[in-house]
C-alpha cells in the first residue's frame, strides 16, 4: 500500500471526537511521556475513551479503515431554515420524541415565564410556579432528555429568556442523573438551572434588550445579574442553598478570572460548576433567526480549549456522560 493511502486512512482527532468503534492507531503525549508503550486498538466501551480522556494524552491518530470514522466536521445548516433544523432533530430522534419534548415545553412555558415575569415587575421570586415547572421538566427528562434538550435549542426571538431557562434546567437535571446524585440534589439543580439568569429580568431593559455591543459601564451593571439573581431567590426563606449558589456563582472561572467574587477552584461550589458547563453549552448550541448555532462539535471544542475556564473532571464527566454516551445529539 502506498503513503499516500495509508496517510488518508488515518486522521488526527481530538478526545472528545473519540467514539466507540474508532480504531486508535497512534496517541500523542506531551514530549517528556513520548516513550510510554502503546498497542493500537479499537475502542469497544464508553469507559475506554473515559480512561483516554483522564490520561495526558493530547490527541489521538485513528485509520478509518480499520474502524469508524469521525462525525461530519462541517458546520451545520443554517439555523433560520427550520426545515433543515427539523430534519436534523429527526434523525436523532424519533417523531414521538420530539412531539413529546415539545408539549413539555408548551406546558412549563407558562410557569417558567411568571417567574420570569414576577421578577421583572416587582423583584418578587414566583417559588411555586419554579417548583412546578421543574417537576415538570424533571420527568420530562427521565425518558426524552436528549430530544427536550435538541428541541429547546431552536429558539425564536421572543424565546430566548424562558428556552434557556428551560434548556439549562434540563441539561442540568440530566447531568446530574448521569452523576449519580439523589432525586432531592437532582431538583436543586433544575431549580437552579432555570432561575440561574433571573436577576437579569430586574437589569434596565435598555441593557437587557440592547442588540449591539455593550460599553463597559453597561457590562459592569449586566455582570450585577448573578447578585441581583440571589437577592430576588432570598426573598422566599426555603430557597436550597444550593439554587443559590448556582445563581450567584454561575459565572466563575475555574481559575478564579470569573464574577461576582473571582473564587478559585473548588471554592466554587459544586453546583455552580455544574451550571457553568451547562450555561455555556446551550449558549454556544442555541438557534436563533439569522445567526448561526455553533455544531455540538464546535462547541465542546471551544470548551474544551477554555483553559481555566471550567472545572476539567466535571467537563470530562460532561462529555462522556452526556455527549459521547449519545445522551444529547
Ligand atoms: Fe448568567
Amino acid at each position: 500500500m502506498t503513503e499516500a493511502i495509508i496517510l488518508a486512512m488515518q486522521k488526527r482527532i481530538r478526545l472528545h471526537e473519540l467514539r466507540v468503534g474508532m480504531f486508535v492507531e497512534e496517541l500523542e503525549r506531551p514530549p517528556q511521556r513520548t516513550d510510554a508503550r502503546f498497542s493500537p486498538f479499537r475502542i469497544a466501551t464508553p469507559s475506554e475513551i473515559d480512561r483516554l480522556m483522564r490520561s495526558n494524552i493530547m490527541s489521538v491518530v485513528i485509520n478509518v479503515q480499520k474502524g469508524i470514522d469521525i462525525l461530519d466536521r462541517a458546520p451545520q445548516a443554517a439555523p433560520f431554515d427550520r426545515q433543515a433544523v427539523e430534519t436534523g432533530l429527526l434523525s436523532s430522534y424519533s417523531r414521538q420524541d420530539i412531539e413529546t419534548a415539545r408539549h413539555s415545553i408548551e406546558a412549563a412555558k407558562a410557569d417558567i415565564q411568571s417567574v420570569l415575569a414576577e421578577a421583572r415587575i416587582s423583584g418578587g421570586f414566583a417559588a411555586n410556579a419554579a417548583n412546578k415547572a421543574v417537576e415538570l421538566i424533571m420527568s420530562s427528562a427521565m425518558n426524552n432528555a436528549g430530544a427536550l434538550i435538541g428541541v429547546a435549542k431552536l429558539k425564536a426571538s421572543d424565546e430566548v429568556t424562558y428556552l434557556h431557562s428551560l434548556a439549562v434546567s434540563a441539561l442540568m437535571i440530566t447531568f446530574g442523573r448521569n452523576l449519580g446524585l439523589d432525586e432531592d440534589n437532582v431538583r436543586h439543580l433544575g431549580l437552579g438551572g432555570l432561575v440561574h439568569d433571573v436577576g437579569k429580568m430586574t437589569l434596565p431593559r435598555a441593557i437587557l434588550m440592547k442588540t449591539g455591543k455593550l460599553s463597559a459601564d453597561e457590562k459592569g451593571i449586566m455582570q450585577t445579574h448573578p447578585q441581583r439573581g440571589y437577592q430576588v431567590l432570598s426573598k422566599i426563606e426555603d430557597t436550597p442553598q444550593e439554587v443559590l449558589d448556582v445563581c450567584l456563582f454561575h459565572h466563575e472561572k475555574f481559575d478564579g478570572t470569573g464574577y461576582p467574587r473571582g473564587l478559585v477552584g473548588k471554592q466554587i461550589p459544586h453546583f455552580a460548576r455544574i451550571a457553568a458547563i451547562c450555561d455555556v453549552y446551550d449558549a454556544l448550541t442555541t438557534i436563533r433567526p439569522y445567526k448561526r448555532a455553533l455544531s455540538q462539535a464546535e462547541a465542546i471544542d471551544i470548551m474544551m480549549t477554555s483553559v481555566g475556564h471550567f472545572d476539567r473532571e466535571l467537563l470530562s464527566a460532561f462529555l462522556s456522560k452526556m455527549i459521547i454516551n449519545g445522551t444529547v445529539r
